[in-house]
């Protein structure tokens, strides 16, 4: 066993942790990173198959994330577009199979309007809400107590729209189905990517990808951060109080002055605590639950699709796969598809032998691009819930209520250990760029700490069971 004393130990190399990790470093504060896998990049893991690169975890960015834009900047990587050109597919609940371009999907003239109207009172509704303390809206309690799916049937009757709209927010972001979270939990989604409009323009939301993939990001960081990450080391002990910490990995302890726990808050209560969490973090970290999606990946030996003028892109609302896209990546000459099965339909397919769920989702991927799309040369199915060390995908959200009685408290340090998770970004939440902008803050606060220095004006103050600490003292 090694033991090491640093100003900080950061828990989990995923992005948010070798952020906070990172800027600690830049600021003079000696670190360690203790990671459970046996590699860097948490739900951002890429692998090479029959020579083509598959992102298995996070992979696109959008415009407005401009915190991990920036650290990419610094890091010296580039970004490729998206495969964009062509026309998109859409197939309706009775199956049929429409061929359209444009940003309207082929319905009836009456449920495009009745769309509009939905997105429009998103957008209204998400313009006022501020995405790092959306229970500070006015109506925040009551838009939390009722479901996104029974809030969408107060703006229209129009079934077709719904559907058409939930997906957005619930099969495409949250991965859970729209009655299991608030109206409120889709405005923090909404307000977290700039507006509901941004969400439902897939060119704008799924953007560009990174030349080395999206793992690399954290890969570049780990590389800067060199002998001071240890892989293979979960941490399920912390002792702690206010002269701070010791985090006891595998074959590493560490102690530190304070601690930055950045693994998802579905997984804070792996930890064992000494002395224990405050209840309140205790209730609130069991409201915080992962969503659950397939992301599946289909190589073919060529982008076919793109000969029939077709963009790759199709959206099936109702269907086991509900979107694909064409996910080509920088320079290869194969053609990658990929889709997304979530909530219960995953339930469902997870329900089939493989064999059987791969035939199912094939003809789904057939039945936007044509038969050619049913012999793929690779084939795989992303399935994080199956990861002991994420268990579940995207990312964590909170149940029905759950958001503005908690929220509040999500960000508040505990004496000496901060939370940093892409899971409680305000913008840039459940993406790789929250995890950045909260690795920032949190190493912001703590580097304030230490130096006795100002805190961050964005500071969220402090909880512990030692009594109310000095801002100073966070
Ligand atoms: P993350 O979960 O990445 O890292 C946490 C780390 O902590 C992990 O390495 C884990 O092993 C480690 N850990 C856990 N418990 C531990 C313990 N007790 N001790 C030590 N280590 C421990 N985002 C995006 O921007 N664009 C996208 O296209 C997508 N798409 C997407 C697809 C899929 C399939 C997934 C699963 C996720 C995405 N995301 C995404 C989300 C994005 O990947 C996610 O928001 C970030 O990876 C979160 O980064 P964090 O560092 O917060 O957690």
């Amino acid at each position: 066993m090694r033991v090491l004393d640093r100003d900080v130990v950061v828990i989990g190399a995923g992005p948010s942790g070798l952020t906070a990790a990172y800027e600690l470093r830049k600021a003079g504060k000696t670190v360690a990173v203790l990671e459970a896998r046996d590699r860097v990049g948490g739900r951002t893991w890429s692998q090479t198959m029959d020579g083509a690169t598959i992102e298995i975890g996070g992979q696109w960015i959008s415009p407005d994330q401009t915190g991990l834009y920036s650290l990419i900047e610094e890091l010296g990587l580039e970004t490729f577009e998206r495969h964009k050109d062509g026309a998109s597919v859409y197939i309706a609940e009775d199956g049929s199979r429409t061929v359209y371009t444009g940003d309207d999907f082929p319905v009836s003239d009456a449920t495009n309007a009745e769309m509009d109207k939905i997105i429009a009172a998103m957008d209204e509704l998400a313009a006022q809400v501020d995405p790092d303390a959306p229970w500070e809206h006015p109506r925040a309690a009551e838009l939390d107590r009722i479901s996104f799916h029974d809030w969408l049937r107060t703006i229209t009757q129009d079934e077709v729209a719904c559907t058409n709209v939930a997906p957005f927010i619930a099969g495409g972001m949250l991965t859970k189905p729209a009655y299991a979270f608030s109206a409120l939990q889709a405005l923090l989604m909404a307000a977290s990517a700039g507006s509901f409009s941004n969400l439902v323009d897939e060119d704008f939301i799924l953007d560009r990808r990174i030349v080395g993939t999206m793992q690399g990001v954290s890969l570049a960081v780990a590389e800067r951060l060199g002998d001071d990450v240890f892989l293979n080391n979960p941490v399920l002990r912390l002792e702690w109080s206010d002269e701070g910490v010791v985090a006891h990995g595998s074959d590493v302890t560490v102690h530190a002055k304070k601690v930055v726990i950045a693994v998802p808050p579905n997984l804070y209560s792996r930890i064992s605590y000494d002395p224990p969490l405050p209840r309140r973090q205790h209730v609130t970290h069991q409201h915080q639950s992962m969503g659950l999606v397939i992301k599946i990946h289909a190589v073919y030996a060529s982008p076919f699709w793109r000969e029939e003028g077709l963009s790759g892109t199709g959206f099936a609302p109702s269907n086991v796969v509900h979107e694909v896209y064409d996910n080509t990546y920088h320079g290869e000459s194969t053609g990658t598809i990929v889709g997304f099965i979530s909530d219960e339909h995953a339930d469902a397919m997870f329900d089939l032998a493989p064999e059987k769920r791969k035939a199912v989702v094939l003809q789904d991927i057939a039945a936007f691009l044509g038969d050619r799309a049913l012999e793929p040369v690779v084939y795989y199915e992303s399935d994080f819930a199956a990861e002991e060390w994420t268990r579940g995908a995207y990312a964590t959200s909170y149940d029905l209520g759950g958001l503005h009685r908690f929220g509040p408290d999500q960000n508040k340090n505990v004496g000496p250990i901060h939370f940093s998770s892409s899971d409680l970004a305000g913008e840039g939440y459940q993406h790789v760029d929250g995890a950045v902008r909260m690795g920032r803050r949190n190493a912001a606060r703590i580097v304030a700490a230490l130096d006795g220095t100002e805190p961050d004006p964005d500071y969220d103050g402090v909880v512990s069971p030692f009594g109310t600490l000095n801002l100073q003292d966070a």
